[in-house]
C-alpha cells in the first residue's frame, strides 16, 4: 500500500504543477492558431484550444515516474520481475499515449468523423493484445434468471474483443459529443473518475483487489491532472480542453474497464453518455439534419441558453424520420414546430434535453444541472452493481 501513498504526493504535485502550466502556456496556444471563441458569451476574446495536452502530458509522466516505483522490488530481484503486469501498465499508457497524439492531430486539423471512430480502434490495439497474452478471457457471465436457456457462463470468442474495441471508441466520442458549455467535459470526467476511484476503494478488499490497485495507479494521477484543469476550464472558461482531453479521458476510461475487468460498471457509470448518444442517434446517422455545432443557443439580451435547433424540409422526410418524430412526440423528449415547408426541432443532446424541460437557463446553472445528474446516475449505477446485481449474480 506505501506505494499508494507516494502516487498521491505525485499526483499532488501534478496538480500544482497542472494549474501552474496552463495560465503559462496560454498565449503560445492562441500564437499557434490554437484557439477557439466561446458561443455563449458576447464577448468574442479568442480562447486557448487543446488545452487537454498539457494535463494530458503531465498525468502520463507521472505515471512514468511511477513506474519504478511501482516496480521497484522486481527491479531488486530481476528472476522475479512480474513481466505480465508490467506488459499490462505499459500497453495502457502506450494507448492512452496514441490518443494523445491522435487527439492533438484532431484539434490541429479538424479531422473527419469516420476517422474519429477510427483513431480509437487502432490506439487501442496495444490493450487488446496485451489482454489476450495475459487473460484471454473471453466468457461472460450470464444473469441468474436466464442461465436455464443460457447455462452459468456463454464464450462469445472474438466477439468479446470486437466489444472491448468498441467500447474504447464509445468512451472516447461519448464524452466528446456531450459538450459546448462550459466546464462540462472535464466536470462529466470528473465525477466518472472519482466513480471509478471510490468503487476501486469499496473493491480493495475483495478478491480482485490487483485489479483495483491497477486501476487506482491510473486513475489518481488523472483525476489530479483533470481537477487542475476543470480550475480553468470551468465557466467563464479561460481555456478550451478541445478533443485532446475527450480523447485521453476516454481511452483511459476504457484502459481502466478492460485490463481491470469491470467494463460493465464503468459502463453504468457512463449513463448520461449512453442516453445522450442513444438520443443522438438520428443526427449521428444524418437521418435527421446534423449541424456542425449542436451546443445551446446564446441569448445575448437575457444572457440565458436556449435549445439550439435544426430543420428538417417536409418533403425530404422519409417514413423513418416521421416514425422518429412520432416515438420522440409520443415520449415528450422533442420540442418540434412546423409550418406549411418545413419541420423544426431542437439539436438532439441531453443538454437541449435539460433546456427544453427547465426552461432557458444561465450557462453556469445549466453545467451544474448536468453534473447533478451525472453524480445521480453514479448513485443509480452503485444501487445497480451492489444491491440489484445480487438478484442477477452470484456474489
Ligand atoms: C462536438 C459536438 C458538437 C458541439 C461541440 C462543442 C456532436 C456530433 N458534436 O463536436 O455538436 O457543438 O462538440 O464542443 O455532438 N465551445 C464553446 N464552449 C465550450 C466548449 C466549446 O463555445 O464550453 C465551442 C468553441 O467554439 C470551441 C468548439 O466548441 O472552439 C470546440 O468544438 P469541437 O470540440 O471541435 O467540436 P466537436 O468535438 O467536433
Ligand atoms: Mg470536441
Amino acid at each position: 500500500m506505501w506505494e499508494i501513498f507516494i502516487l498521491l504526493i505525485l499526483s499532488a504535485a501534478a496538480y500544482f504543477i497542472t494549474d501552474e502550466l496552463i495560465p503559462n502556456l496560454t498565449d503560445l496556444f492562441v500564437k499557434a492558431g490554437l484557439f477557439g471563441i466561446d458561443l455563449c458569451k458576447t464577448s468574442k476574446k479568442k480562447i486557448p484550444e487543446a488545452i487537454g495536452v498539457v494535463s494530458g502530458c503531465v498525468f502520463l509522466i507521472t505515471s512514468f515516474l511511477f513506474i519504478p516505483i511501482v516496480f521497484g522490488n522486481g527491479l531488486m530481484d530481476t528472476q522475479q520481475f512480474p513481466h505480465n503486469e508490467f506488459a499490462e501498465l505499459l500497453a495502457g499508457l502506450l494507448s492512452i499515449c496514441c490518443m494523445l497524439l491522435l487527439g492533438f492531430a484532431d484539434d490541429v486539423l479538424d479531422l473527419r468523423w469516420r476517422y474519429k471512430l477510427l483513431l480509437p480502434t487502432v490506439a487501442s490495439l496495444p490493450l487488446l493484445v496485451v489482454y489476450y497474452v495475459n487473460f484471454n478471457s473471453t466468457t461472460f457471465v450470464v444473469p441468474i434468471p436466464l442461465r436455464q436457456w443460457l447455462g452459468v457462463s456463454i464464450n462469445i470468442g472474438v466477439l468479446y474483443y470486437i466489444y472491448m474495441g468498441m467500447l474504447a471508441v464509445f468512451c472516447t466520442n461519448a464524452i466528446n459529443i456531450l459538450a459546448g458549455i462550459n466546464g462540462l467535459e472535464v466536470g462529466q470526467s470528473v465525477v466518472i473518475a472519482f466513480s471509478i476511484v471510490i468503487f476501486d476503494i469499496i473493491e480493495l478488499r475483495g478478491d480482485q483487489y490487483k485489479a483495483h490497485t491497477f486501476s487506482l495507479h491510473i486513475m489518481i494521477p488523472y483525476l489530479a491532472t483533470t481537477l487542475a484543469l476543470l480550475k480553468h476550464n470551468w465557466y467563464p472558461s479561460k481555456v478550451f480542453v478541445g478533443d485532446t482531453f475527450c480523447y485521453v479521458s476516454g481511452m483511459t476510461f476504457a484502459v481502466v474497464a478492460i485490463l481491470s475487468h469491470f467494463s460493465k460498471t464503468v459502463l453504468l457509470f457512463f449513463l448520461p453518455q449512453i442516453i445522450n448518444f442513444l438520443y443522438s442517434v438520428p443526427q449521428l446517422f444524418h437521418i435527421i439534419p446534423c449541424p456542425r455545432h449542436r451546443l445551446p443557443k446564446y441569448s445575448e439580451e437575457t444572457d440565458l441558453l436556449h435549445a439550439s435547433r435544426t430543420i428538417i424540409a417536409k418533403k425530404e422526410m422519409t417514413a423513418l424520420t416521421k416514425l422518429i418524430f412520432r416515438v420522440l412526440t409520443m415520449l415528450r423528449l422533442i420540442d418540434k414546430t412546423e409550418d406549411t415547408e418545413s419541420i423544426t426541432i431542437n439539436n438532439m443532446t441531453l443538454i437541449n434535453l435539460f433546456l427544453i424541460k427547465l426552461g432557458p437557463i444561465p450557462e453556469v446553472q445549466l453545467t451544474t444541472w448536468l453534473m447533478a445528474f451525472q453524480i445521480a446516475c453514479t448513485c443509480v449505477a452503485f444501487v445497480i452493481r451492489y444491491p440489484l446485481a445480487s438478484y442477477f449474480y452470484d456474489s
